[in-house]
């Protein structure tokens, strides 16, 4: 792979026009969107595409989505869509959805990993509208981590990874949301949900009948046949190993007395941080998951620089955003789950 001498660049006009040119040129380029940052290449161009893949060494099964910027960019992207795909767009586009639609021809077979569907999502974070729009190129981004490792919520944690893989990231500050946008299925009457994140089942259900795929709350065989081919990956892993402990607080507590020692750390809802016997990491407040979807990728990070062993993580709410919190710190935990007894002797 080329090895760049990766430029931080904020996203003023003449950096967004620097951005535009190198995608033209096929290259890859970091770009911020409302929920992670992005690794984005032309859609059209199979080697540019290929070059996400090699700079991610992500698996080459596991299909891309594609941002666009305008209704206009999606017809040649997609064939004969739902007509319940307008609808959800008109209600939920530009903002943190992806939508799964039958691939038109016109898209290479690399984008989508040899599948007959496309993700589609139209971000509403300017500067991600404005690298399209500049570029006029439908773009092809995963989220912008080494695959394996917890995506990237600011320049900063892309860097970490794609230094020297890329030549450019555009700097756009911390992302809003802070997890991946929901990745929806969209059928005739029905959606399924593949990936929850910040548009809710709850909002979804405004509009229609929402299914829940499996893989969703449930660990998914490496060799199974899946509906998204990103629900098979152990994701968003710092190298300490992680552990969701459910029940009240003082049973957490006592719990930690238990499993306490060198490099164990314990993140906690805001306020809970006195009366542990560990290191505590603060995750945002208890009830609020917009707040813990905010910081969970960025603290994940910090169990790494902080040469965590282990984590013991408060299990959160799964209602709105609090499922997509829920799902991702199951990937995190490896499906690891303890189950404390609250009762009373
Ligand atoms: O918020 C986001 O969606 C970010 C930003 C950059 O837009 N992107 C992102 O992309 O998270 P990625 O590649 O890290 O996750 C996309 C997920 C993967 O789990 C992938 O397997 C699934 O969407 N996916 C993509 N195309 C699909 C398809 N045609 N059918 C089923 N699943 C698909
Ligand atoms: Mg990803």
């Amino acid at each position: 792979m080329e090895k760049w001498k990766t430029q931080v660049l904020p996203p003023d006009e003449a950096n967004i026009r620097l951005a535009a040119e190198l995608l033209n040129q096929g290259e890859v380029v970091g770009f911020p969107t409302e929920t992670v940052y992005g690794l984005a290449a032309n859609a059209f161009d199979p080697q540019a595409v290929a070059k996400i893949f090699a700079a991610k060494g992500r698996p080459q099964d596991n299909p891309l989505i594609v941002h666009i910027a305008s209704m206009e960019m999606l017809p040649p992207l997609v064939k004969d869509p739902p007509a319940l795909a307008f609808q959800l767009a008109e209600k939920f586009w530009p903002g943190p959805m992806t939508m799964i639609l039958p691939r038109s021809e016109r898209l290479g077979d690399e984008v989508s990993a040899g599948l007959p569907t496309v993700g589609i999502r139209y971000p509403s974070s300017p500067t991600a509208q404005k690298m399209i729009l500049a570029s006029q190129l439908p773009l092809a981004a995963p989220s912008g981590n080494l695959s394996g490792h917890p995506s990237p919520t600011t320049a900063a944690h892309m860097l970490h990874d794609m230094d020297t893989h890329i030549p450019l990231i555009i700097d756009g500050g911390e992302c809003q949301v802070g997890l991946e946008s929901t990745v929806i299925q969209v059928m005739e009457d029905r959606v399924r949900l593949l990936r929850p994140g910040g548009i809710t089942v709850e909002m979804l259900e405004e509009i229609c009948p929402v299914e829940i795929d499996q893989g969703v709350l449930h660990a998914v065989d490496a060799n199974a046949k899946v509906a998204s081919p990103g629900m098979k990956y152990r994701h968003y892993a710092p190298i300490a190993e992680v552990t969701i402990v459910e029940g009240e607080l003082p049973a957490f507590q006592k719990y930690m007395e238990s499993v306490k020692g060198d490099g164990v750390y314990a993140m906690v809802f805001d306020g809970e941080e006195d009366g542990l016997c560990v290191p505590t990491l603060p995750f945002g407040q208890s009830g609020q998951p917009e707040t813990q979807a905010h910081r969970l990728f960025d603290l994940l990070r910090q169990c790494d620089d902080l040469g965590a062993k282990k984590v013991f993580v408060r299990s959160p709410d799964r209602h709105g955003i609090g499922l997509a919190v829920y799902n991702r710190l199951l990937r995190a935990a490896a499906f690891r789950i303890v189950k404390l007894d609250d009762r009373k002797d």
